[in-house]
């Protein structure tokens, strides 16, 4: 199976981006351990810092890599992104979003997801188990 995985803004600060919020590992050791676990999925990753790249890459992983799944974490668009909304609605494969962070239990301008509603589901808290999680949901209900 093919799972696409997009990171939105400032996760390629990962490791070094307030580590007691988000951990002290970068995305590679990260997806390098998803893989390593997941030896017989396809993993393809984009990371980017701006908003069209991501609707770009919602709509490419869907609609010309055959993903089966996306994980989304939109970082801070997350909050405030119609147009990655309507990017997920867009599409026939299912999105879900993820969030390292317990968003709900932080600053309340977190509290609104945009995307979230367009989602399959939303898996927020774990650090970096919510990828894993995100993979398990896709593997297993998809
Ligand atoms: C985040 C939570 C967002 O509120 C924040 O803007 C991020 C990271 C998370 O993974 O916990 O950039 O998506």
């Amino acid at each position: 199976m093919k799972i696409g995985i997009i990171n939105g803004p400032n996760l390629n600060l990962l490791g070094l981006r307030e580590p007691t919020i988000y951990g002290q590992e970068g995305f590679e050791t990260i997806l390098k351990a998803l893989e390593a676990r997941y030896p017989t999925h396809t993993f393809v990753y984009f990371q980017s810092n701006i908003e069209g790249e991501l609707i770009n890459a919602v709509q490419d992983m869907a609609l010309r890599q055959g993903c089966a799944g996306i994980l989304l974490n939109a970082g801070g668009y997350t909050h405030t992104s119609v147009a990655l909304h309507d990017a997920i609605k867009a599409v026939s494969v299912p999105v879900l979003e993820i969030h390292l962070s317990q968003v709900a239990a932080r600053e309340e301008f977190r509290h609104t997801s945009l995307m979230g509603v367009a989602c399959r589901g939303t898996i927020s808290g774990f650090g970096k188990d919510s990828y894993r999680l995100g993979v398990e949901a896709v593997v297993s209900s998809l």
